[in-house]
């Protein structure tokens, strides 16, 4: 197994650009089980989580190859509707192959994902969905079985505990598309991520309407066609190097960003003391001056983004005052706070909130990586502490961020591999 190893105190500064969004791309790779025909997906990010969602497709059926940013999926000789334990339960996006299997084969056989170390995540939400569209739903031996001679379209209501889900939208719009009339689907998730996916399927051939807002209306049709599609730039991985060009008090051009993507976390990092320029689709981070502490609620987009929860709170850790983190999406997304209180930071953990109290410095330590925001949250802490840190079980930060070790090299950071 390998571990970064990183010698902080190196103020970043260049040019970097973001690459293809992880959390874009997964649905609509799964979106291409809708089709016979053949799709061509672009800007596709080389991660691991991207190869798991390859052999997930490969196990259903389809031919599909990642070849430098573009995955290419074609029809394979047989079709399979069972989505296997052993690829399901190492990703939980992988659940989203129920809708598009259950619209196309009118049967759909997959694994229940589990809980993971950001908390329970249930799919009760994709299940009550998919229900009302008139599947007839059982488990079995840790199996979702779905069923349905033709789907209808129906008017359902999709938030949750915690709002709206961002992949039980996906999953119901997806099988939605194949539905009998229309379907309205109430507290839907908003994320530009859904959005992309809709317009996946429109060039597709569905019908749908409202992506991007609560209330998304599809219209079923009979027939799908293959497509060629762009990813949108990652929003997670933008937000993490603006932190890290203000951790290390840099200056930094960040590009291929969609900003219309980052308005809360443009907010925040400004409220916080940072000069954010905005370029076409170029961000220009530095700090305006001492950075200040600020209060942060992790919110359904446009909210401010869970996923970008941990970074922040690198960065306000070596920030002077008290910043407050409230975490509403993942109540149990705290796994790095014990990481970064080893490595000299002061945060307390109450319930879901973390209190930060910025010290002026941390020092560098062996720390383990828990979860893939997590690892991206001890990254920043060692790009600003002093002396060595090294982050472990760095295959978490491997399947959400595109070569992040050589971007923050030509940036000027001293941060390379080794092996455990
Ligand atoms: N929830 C339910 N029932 C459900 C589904 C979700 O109660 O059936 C709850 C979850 O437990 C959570 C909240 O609803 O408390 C929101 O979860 P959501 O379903 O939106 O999460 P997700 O769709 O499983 C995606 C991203 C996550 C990101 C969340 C929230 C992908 C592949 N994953 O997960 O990304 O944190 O939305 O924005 O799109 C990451 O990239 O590190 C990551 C975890």
């Amino acid at each position: 197994m390998d571990k970064l190893v990183i010698e902080g105190g190196i103020r970043l500064k260049g040019e970097v650009t973001v690459s293809g969004s992880k959390n874009a791309v997964l649905p609509i790779l799964a979106a291409t089980l809708l089709t016979d025909e053949p799709c061509i997906i672009n800007g596709v990010p080389n991660l691991r989580d991207v190869n798991t969602m390859i052999k997930i497709l490969r196990s259903l059926g389809k031919n599909a190859e990642l070849d430098k940013g573009t995955v290419t999926v074609t029809p394979g000789k047989h079709t399979n509707f069972v989505a296997d334990y052993k690829l399901v339960s190492t990703m939980r996006a992988s659940f989203c192959v129920l809708g598009p299997l259950l619209g196309k084969l009118k049967k759909a056989k997959v694994s229940l994902p589990g809980g993971c170390i950001i908390g329970i995540r249930p799919v009760d939400l994709h299940l009550k969905g998919i229900k009302a569209l008139g599947a007839e739903l059982s488990i079995e031996s840790g199996y979702v079985i779905a069923k349905a001679a033709q789907l209808k379209g129906s008017h359902m209501y999709l938030g949750g505990v915690y709002g709206s889900s961002v992949l039980a939208t996906a999953n119901v719009m997806m099988a939605a598309t194949f539905a009998k009339g229309k379907t309205i689907i109430e507290s839907a998730a908003c994320e530009p991520e859904v959005a992309d996916l809709a317009e996946f399927l429109i060039k597709m051939g569905a019908k749908i309407k409202g992506f991007g807002t609560p209330i998304i209306e599809v219209e079923g049709v009979r027939y799908l066609r293959g497509a060629i599609h762009t990813i949108i730039p990652d929003r997670i991985e933008a937000g993490t190097l603006m932190s890290a060009s203000l951790i290390t008090r840099g200056d930094i051009l960040i590009k291929n960003v969609f900003y219309q993507h980052l308005g809360a976390v443009i907010d925040k990092l400004q409220e916080a003391g940072a000069n954010i320029t905005k370029t076409d689709s170029c961000l220009h981070v530095r700090p305006r001056r001492q950075l200040r502490p600020i209060n942060v609620t992790t919110l359904p987009y446009p909210g401010f983004p869970t996923d970008m929860q941990a970074q922040i709170m690198s960065l306000m850790a070596v920030t002077a005052g008290i910043s407050v983190i409230t975490e509403k999406i993942y109540p149990d997304r705290f796994m790095h706070v014990a990481e970064l209180n080893r490595m000299g930071a002061h945060i307390q953990r109450e319930g879901p909130h973390a209190i930060v109290e910025g010290v002026k410095c941390l020092s560098g330590a062996p720390v383990m990586a828990s979860d893939l925001r997590a690892s991206a949250s001890l990254v920043l802490a060692g790009l600003v502490a002093k002396g060595k840190t090294s982050v472990s079980r760095i295959y978490h930060l491997e399947r959400g961020y595109e070569n992040l070790e050589e971007k923050l090299q030509r940036l000027g950071a001293r941060i390379w591999k080794e092996k455990e």
